[in-house]
């Protein structure tokens, strides 16, 4: 049996990385030990590649912009994800391909099926066993994450990009409802952990028996 792939998706300030270190510790507790990763920049090339696409001074058009996402995917794939799913591990990626399809695609309005397909040319076609999508309003998500820092360049954006954004996941999502779960993450943390846990229940007692 290969491993198991989770992505978290969803809008600035959607909760992903308190809803990614729950099922972290859902996992431990059955003796399962996840590599828990992020796009952009969980490779050292994908670091450098992340600076240029959230420093707010780097005047990027959108398919350059499109390209860098592309690449800090093509590298995290292979260097850290399919590595990790070979050997039968589990990885929880913070944001995946459907961030491009939404931020790059729905958000910048460039072609869907061409990012799509680069997106497919980067990955070598790897998609998630589960995409969890966060779904916030982008006012609300916005305000909670300008609480933590400075805004970067993709939340620097209007907030009719974000509104484009989260309609984007929406729709991706209900084009494939066997591979997502769509969450209200002005929910409660706790509830929304317990969905997730619910939804992996079934494998991950496969994965917790070999
Ligand atoms: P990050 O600080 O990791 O965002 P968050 O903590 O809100 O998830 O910054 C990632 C930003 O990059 C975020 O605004 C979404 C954007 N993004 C894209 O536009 N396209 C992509 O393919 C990915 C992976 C991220």
């Amino acid at each position: 049996m290969s491993g198991l792939f989770v992505a978290f998706e969803g809008g600035e300030g959607a909760g992903k990385s308190t809803q990614v270190a729950r099922l972290d510790g859902w996992l431990q507790e059955q003796g399962i030990s996840a590599r828990l990763t992020r796009e952009p920049g969980a490779t050292p090339a994908g670091e450098r590649i992340r600076a240029i696409v959230l420093d707010p001074t780097s005047s990027l058009t959108p398919r350059a912009e499109a390209l860098l996402y592309a690449a800090d995917r093509a590298q995290h794939v292979e260097t850290v994800i399919r590595p990790v799913l070979a050997a039968g591990g589990v990885v929880i990626s913070d944001r995946y391909v459907d961030s491009s399809l939404a931020y790059q695609g729905a958000g910048r309005a460039l072609s869907l099926p061409k990012v799509r397909q680069v997106s497919e040319w980067a990955t070598g076609g790897l998609v998630p066993d589960l995409t969890v999508v966060l779904d916030i309003e982008p006012a609300a998500g916005l305000a909670r994450a300008a609480g933590h820092r400075s805004p970067d360049r993709i939340e620097q954006e209007s907030l009719a990009f974000h509104e484009r954004v989260r309609a984007g996941f929406c729709e991706l999502a209900a084009a494939d409802p066997a591979r997502y779960l769509v969450l209200d993450a002005s929910g409660d943390p706790d509830e929304l952990a317990g969905t997730v846990r619910g939804r992996l229940a079934p494998v991950v007692r496969l994965l917790a028996a070999r």
